[in-house]
């Protein structure tokens, strides 16, 4: 009985669109929270994601509701990240889940990533619920936006639940849908356990936590428990529920969502999507895991002080204990020496790495130009995996080098849909579809994904005044005609600063590339000459002018204090400024590439 009063549920929603104001308006109606502490809207606990306002990790909280008729029920709310570059964390929480919320803005409309989620909960056989959020904007038109997600997504949305999360109007009569429309779980309690890992992270005092879903079976605290992926046993040392704060409660049963530590200190002793069983089952069948997530885009990492590899090393080996997804390995460049090369699942995930690094790790880092994985086709028949333009090998040896091809699907409002097309046909897109859908238009596109993670998304925004929205995912690599884009200063090639790219935009990034350069490497005593080459051809130069001394003197004139301010500002300025030969070259040079678009 105890099983049919629990109700396991997401929130879909696309970033902005409201779910943590709507996570802590259920919380705190369920009395988890006063309105002071739901100011600090509790689910989002790392501090970068408090800053930047969007959800990284997936977190869950365990609620007592006690519906209009009298009934209790214990609502599991499984939180999901809402970047595209977190996505894969999306289907993980679903799977703990039996119905989800689909919060969609009513005052701006469905957007695309929510569709993908969307979608996927179906897939899952999920109950999904759409919400319209917002309604106390003036602006909030929920009908239109109703039929928006009819149209789009397939669901019926006459009777969607129509709130505001902010006010708290319309909560009571959505926590009651809630409870009457999504399916409690299936599943038996004095059945051998199967529980699933749903997420797993380092704590520095407990080691590993799990987040896990109890598909069925009982697990205690002291139970034996089997990891059915290392077939390791170990001893269930915790058990408890997230109210959001983890809660020791010694006991989950069939249905449930909650955590479990087990003295586990490594994370691959608790991989994400393992089955928990008791060592006394061993024969319990696996439930099917998540894809592994492999990255997508890699970087070289540098001190700027080499001083400071040892720490480097340390600090990712420890953000690596709690993100499966963070891959890196030695790289040592001619220009910038010794460092890593790191993976990343996007441009998004690589800045919060870069900036946990510099903030809670001390390090003052150099990041080169992001770039995707390409597949070579070699003449004696091997397949190899380039991530790195400067370690591309002899072309002469390469029979076909191919790049990875992603689908996107975009929404847009009709009114954007030319500068859209137009952007993605400049980034070699091929249109796919084309489709009308309320008063917006979904396009598919197929895209090098090269010129997707970059700063497509940042593109389309601009190019639709914010309203256009982007979800893409890998295909399959495809033969292009690639070369690799050389850098040298003073007539030294640079490494660290080689790009690969399309041959018919090879000549124009070049020249854009050098111009880029050009502004951003500061006046030295001496000309600095930038050129780019291909293949040891120079197709583009530029030259930084030497500072003139008398310049110099009139610009930092007598006034003290306005001169220690300048020296200070510089000093700030070097601080991630890397020594390349006899050049400086700051951090936005080695990024350049990624503005010649
Ligand atoms: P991510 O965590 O990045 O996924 O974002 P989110 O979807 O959780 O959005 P969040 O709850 O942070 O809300 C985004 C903005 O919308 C905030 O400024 C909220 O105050 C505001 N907001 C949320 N719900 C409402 C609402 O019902 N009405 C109004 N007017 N504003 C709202």
């Amino acid at each position: 009985d105890r099983i049919k009063h629990i109700r396991n549920f997401s929130i879909i929603a696309h970033i902005d669109h409201g779910k943590s104001t709507l996570a802590d308006r259920i919380i705190q109606l369920c009395g988890g929270l006063t309105e002071r502490e739901l100011k600090e809207q509790v689910l989002d606990s790392m501090d970068i994601e408090r800053e930047r306002g969007i959800t990284i990790k997936a977190q869950s909280v365990t609620l007592d509701y006690r519906a209009e008729s009298g009934e209790i029920y214990q609502l599991n709310f499984i939180d999901t990240p809402g970047h595209v570059d977190f996505s894969y964390e999306v289907s993980r929480s679903l799977y703990a889940c039996e119905g989800a919320l689909l919060v969609v803005d009513a005052a701006q409309g469905v957007e695309a990533q929510s569709v993908a989620n969307c979608y996927t909960a179906i897939a899952q056989n999920l109950e999904v619920l759409p919400v319209l959020n917002k309604i106390d904007l003036p602006q909030a038109d929920p009908d239109r936006v109703a039929q928006e997600i009819e149209e789009i997504i397939g669901l019926d949305a006459v009777d969607a639940c129509q709130v505001s999360a902010k006010t708290g109007l319309g909560m009571e009569a959505l926590l009651e849908r809630l409870v009457r429309d999504i399916p409690g779980p299936r599943g038996s309690a004095e059945a051998p356990l199967q529980a699933l890992i749903v997420d797993s992270w380092f704590d520095n005092y407990l080691g590993v936590v799990s987040l896990v879903r109890i598909f069925d079976g009982t697990l205690k605290k002291g139970d034996k428990i089997r990891m059915k992926s290392t077939q390791r046993d170990w001893e269930a040392t915790e058990v408890g529920i997230f109210t959001p704060k983890r809660r020791p409660t010694g006991i989950l049963r069939a249905g449930e969502v909650g955590f479990v530590v087990a003295g586990i200190k490594d994370i691959h002793g608790a991989p994400v999507g393992d089955t928990i069983t008791h060592a006394k089952t061993p024969d319990v069948e696996r439930l099917p895991g998540f894809q592994k997530v492999k990255p997508q885009v890699y970087a070289g990492m540098f001190p700027v002080s080499a001083d400071d590899y040892e720490a480097f090393r340390d600090a990712l080996e420890k953000l690596a204990l709690n993100d499966a997804s963070l891959e890196y390995e030695p790289e040592n460049s001619d220009a910038l020496g010794f460092g890593f090369r790191v993976g990343f699942l996007g441009t998004l995930h690589m800045e919060i790495i870069q900036e946990r690094l510099e903030r809670e790790y001390d390090l003052d880092l150099l990041t080169t130009a992001p770039t995707v994985v390409y597949e070579l086709a070699m003449d004696d028949g091997e397949i190899r995996y380039v991530a790195n333009p400067s370690k591309l090998p002899d072309m002469a040896n390469v029979d076909e080098m191919r790049e990875p091809i992603v689908r996107a699907s975009i929404l847009v409002p009709q009114e954007f849909v030319g500068n859209v097309i137009a952007e993605c046909e400049q980034r070699r897109g091929t249109q796919l579809d084309m489709q009308f859908l309320g008063s917006q238009i979904q396009l598919t596109y197929e895209l090098p994904m090269s010129e997707v993670v970059m700063d497509f998304f940042d593109r389309l925004k601009s190019i639709s005044r914010g309203y256009a929205s982007l979800d893409y995912g890998f295909e399959r690599f495809e033969a292009a005609k690639l070369v690799r884009l050389d850098v040298l200063i003073n007539g030294d090639k640079v490494d660290a600063l080689a790009a690969i790219i399309h041959r018919d935009h090879a000549h124009g990034r070049g020249r854009a590339l050098v111009e880029k350069m050009k502004e951003l490497i500061p006046r030295q005593m001496f000309d600095v000459a930038i050129q780019a080459a291909i293949g040891g051809q120079v197709v583009a130069r530029s030259t930084v002018k030497a500072l003139r001394k008398n310049v110099t003197a009139k610009c930092y004139g007598g006034d003290v204090t306005r001169k220690k301010k300048l020296l200070e500002k510089q000093k700030a300025g070097k601080k991630r400024m890397k020594q390349v030969g006899r050049v400086e070259i700051p951090q936005d040079a080695f990024l350049a590439v990624l503005k010649t678009n």
